[in-house]
């Protein structure tokens, strides 16, 4: 397509090349991250996830070697050839990922479809040619990993996928091409190197990885610019964090967002809504979040309430505020098309909404019955969405539940012809549908933040790359099977390696009715999910922790509250998100990566690196093969302390989700609350596994911004382990101390305790001993 390489020249960070048919461009974004761009349809980047890029200042060289053209950064080795390919090499130039140098040539497929699509089936319809197609040599070697929410395995290699968001209520399968959210970027691993590959184009995109030949891999799409990222990274965490220094990283939410939330479609009329939370009470189950669904409205307007089922709002949230609960509400895009409405008389003034290709208001049909879309591309539209919210938040409404914004339409999908502003550079819904929700999102946010000075809480059902920034998302609508339950693990990992670290499932399953030991085993994920929500639809059978019998309330009230011991761990894990753009559920590959027996690990993870999780995600099963990587592991439940580096056999009845500690390990405990800042924490428990590691526990206020103005406190932990255990701990901020730290230390050899040389008294636990120190800097010294 682009023909004979002519010539190049240098400008600052970015070699421009000129082909017979075009022209290509190559930016140096960092050593190792490197921006491939053909104009093909605008002259520059105009991407929605990727905003306020800083380039690093790097050397590099470009030269010509016969015919083709050798860029050399500090970390890489790229080569540019006739046609605009390139290939990409390590600095000792071994080839990390080069371009197909021949066409496409798909594998064979056999016979006539003809009755077989009378009976309904559906054919392959073979090949297709896209607008833009950069297609990859496949070494054989490769694993694949990422691409968001998509379903099946956490490896993808051998399979075709799409990026169009969209809202599919039959139940999701393997086969299916694409769910709500598009994040079109994907990890390689392969020959233990790891590199990352963002295409940014918001077009309807492909992703083939060796479906269609073993030979190679391409990704394309309908339109749009050729502008994808190249991450270099020796191993899968830096290309995460050369992906999110990109697109974003998921910001330290609110503490109180990581507890437990309930919903259902719908906790209505209030007094429902109170018998929920007085339940949680009562079965002494912490929860944090009762979420509204659309029935709280009046006929399904957005920014309402109904009256006769909500008399006064204000005050039913007063009064669930009162023992603990916060009140999330939904608010979905779609904006109901009647004269009078406030929302919808002003955006109409306001020209807020998208337009058909005659500039005529689009309709199309939602819950509220004819309803038109705000056009969020445009920056008036997300103000004025964003200013709507404070309704919301006046009366102290904690978070926004944004859904159906693919969008999804009920009398058939948006057409490509509907318009929209982009800010500048008007375009049509074949460019914007795969942003919609993102930018949706980032307006709900941006409202947020405005009207409630505190860190925002946005859940988005659709969601594009980068939508990390503003929300944390839920996969839409799973049901209530065995079979989603097995899919969300990796569909999970799969999206915190695309950049999502805040997600979850909804616990239970939606559609379809649930049983007593699907939720007591989904509530066991839904424990190490960050995002940890149980929802149902209308008319499913109750599906809340006491729904069933004794035993699945005991089952669900166990895991709630371990969920809620850990938050000071879970916090820590996004507070180090902020930074390094890590997930909080990581496949064991991502730590382990020397290690083939990791790679296609779909049924465990790790919760951050020191906390591996192995649920069980079939019916009646009631023990677990599971694999523990090399070093030492202690059985949660056990104590048993079991060397890694093989796989094991964990008895697993349904009270137990089998949970293994890394030696090395100090893990942050909360006291048992019914909701998180019940209690004020004076007393922080470490629980502490023998072993050499490093910890580092932060502490801010919670919930504002102040943190970012060095109001926080951290605390490091060194932990080492010879004759004696060691323990070295280091103070920095002074904003949110402790009083004390009660140490649990996991091991019966200790004899005596010192703290800064003063002998400490401690008592014997179950598999050590426990102590109380002053949390202050200093050593503690265990013989
Ligand atoms: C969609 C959402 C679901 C919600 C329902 C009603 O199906 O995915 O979570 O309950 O709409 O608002």
């Amino acid at each position: 397509m682009f023909g004979k390489l002519i010539n190049y020249n240098v400008k600052e960070n970015i070699i421009y090349f000129n082909f017979k048919n075009g022209e290509g461009r190559i930016e140096i974004i960092s050593p190792s991250i490197i921006n491939v761009f053909s104009p093909l349809k605008y002259k520059e980047h105009n991407s929605k996830a990727i905003e306020n890029l800083k380039l690093e200042k790097c050397g590099f060289k470009a030269e010509r070697i016969n015919d083709f053209i050798k860029i050399t950064t500090e970390e890489l080795i790229i080569n540019i050839y006739n046609d605009f390919k390139v290939d990409f090499c390590d600095k000792n130039g071994l080839a990390l990922c080069q371009d197909y140098k021949k066409e496409r040539n798909p594998f064979i497929r056999r016979g006539e479809m003809g009755i077989a699509e009378e009976e309904g089936h559906e054919a392959e319809k073979g090949f297709k040619k896209h607008k833009i197609e950069v297609i990859k040599k496949l070494f054989g070697d490769e694993k694949f990993y990422g691409l968001g929410e998509k379903t099946g395995h956490l490896n993808k290699k051998g399979y075709y996928y799409e990026m169009w968001n969209t809202d599919d209520p039959r139940p999701h399968t393997e086969s299916y091409k694409s769910l709500y959210k598009t994040i079109p970027f994907f990890i390689t691993l392969r020959n233990k190197a790891a590199f990352g590959i963002f295409f940014d184009n918001t077009f309807k995109s492909y992703f083939d990885m060796g479906k269609e030949n073993s030979e190679y891999y391409y990704f394309g799409a309908d339109d749009g610019n050729l502008d994808y990222y190249f991450i270099a990274g020796d191993d899968i965490s830096k290309v995460i964090s050369g992906y999110t220094k990109l697109t974003g990283r998921t910001p330290l939410p609110q503490r109180w967002v990581l507890g437990y939330q309930q919903s259902r479609f719908s906790y209505t009329p209030e007094e429902r809504l109170m018998e929920v939370a007085k339940k949680f009470r009562e079965n002494n189950i912490p929860c944090d979040v009762l979420h509204l669904d659309i029935d709280y409205m009046e006929n399904f307007k957005v920014f309402t309430w109904d009256k006769n089922k909500f008399p006064d709002e204000k005050k039913t949230i007063e009064k669930l505020a009162r023992d603990g609960f916060k009140v999330v509400t939904i608010i979905d895009p779609g904006v109901k098309k009647q004269k009078g409405y406030s929302i919808y008389d002003e955006g109409l003034k306001k020209d807020c909404f998208a337009v058909d290709k005659d500039g005529v208001t689009y309709v199309n049909k939602v819950w509220p019955g004819d309803a038109v879309y705000p056009d969020f591309s445009s920056i008036d539209t997300r103000l004025w969405w964003g200013d709507n919210h404070k309704v919301l938040l006046d009366i102290n409404v904690a978070g926004i539940w944004n859904d159906m914004n693919e969008p999804a339409g009920f009398n058939g999908p948006i057409p490509d012809s509907v318009q929209f502003k982009n800010d500048g550079n008007p375009t049509n819904h074949s460019e914007i549908h795969n942003v919609y929700g993102h930018l949706m999102s980032k307006a709900a946010y941006e409202g947020l933040k405005k009207y409630s000075g505190k860190r925002p809480f946005v859940i988005t059902r659709a969601c594009y790359a980068g939508t990390q920034k503003y929300s944390t998302v839920w996969t839409g609508d799973n049901q209530s099977l065995w079979e989603h339950l097995r899919m969300a693990v990796p569909m999970l990992l799969n999206l915190g390696l695309s950049g999502i670290a805040f997600c979850g499932t909804d616990v239970g399953g939606f559609s379809f009715d649930c049983t007593a030991e699907l939720l007591s085993r989904w509530t066991q994920l839904g424990c190490f999910s960050p995002l940890f929500r149980n929802h149902s639809s209308t008319k499913t059978r109750d599906q809340e922790p006491w729904a069933f019998d004794e035993e699945t309330l005991n089952i669900t009230r166990k895991y709630i509250k371990l969920r809620y011991k850990l938050v000071p761990y879970l916090y820590d894990l996004m507070w180090q998100c902020e930074s390094t753009g890590l997930p909080v559920m990581r496949p064991l590959v991502l730590h382990y990566a020397d290690d083939e027996n990791t790679y296609e690990i779909n049924d465990e993870f790790l919760f951050g690196e020191n906390i591996l999780a192995a649920p069980v995600v079939e019916q009646g099963k009631r023990y677990r093969g599971l694999y523990l990587p090399k070093g030492e592991w202690t059985d949660y439940w056990t104590g048993e302390i079991i060397k890694g580096g093989k796989f094991i056999i964990k008895e697993a009845p349904i009270d137990v989700c089998p949970i293994y500690i890394k030696a090395g390990s100090i893990i942050p405990n909360y006291p048992e609350q019914n909701y998180i800042g019940e209690k004020k924490i004076d007393e922080l428990t470490l629980d502490i596994y023998p072993g050499k590691g490093k910890y580092t526990h932060y502490n801010d206020d919670g919930e504002s911004f102040d943190y970012k103005n060095g109001r926080y406190t951290i605390y490091e932990f060194d932990i080492d382990l010879n004759k004696e255990t060691l323990i070295n701990i280091k103070k920095s901020g002074n904003y949110f101390n402790y009083k004390t730290f009660k140490i649990i230390y996991n091991s019966k050899d200790a004899k005596q305790v010192y703290f800064n040389n003063n002998r400490i008294e401690f008592e014997a636990s179950d598999r050590g001993i426990v102590f109380v120190i002053p949390a202050e800097e200093g050593i503690i010294n265990i013989i």
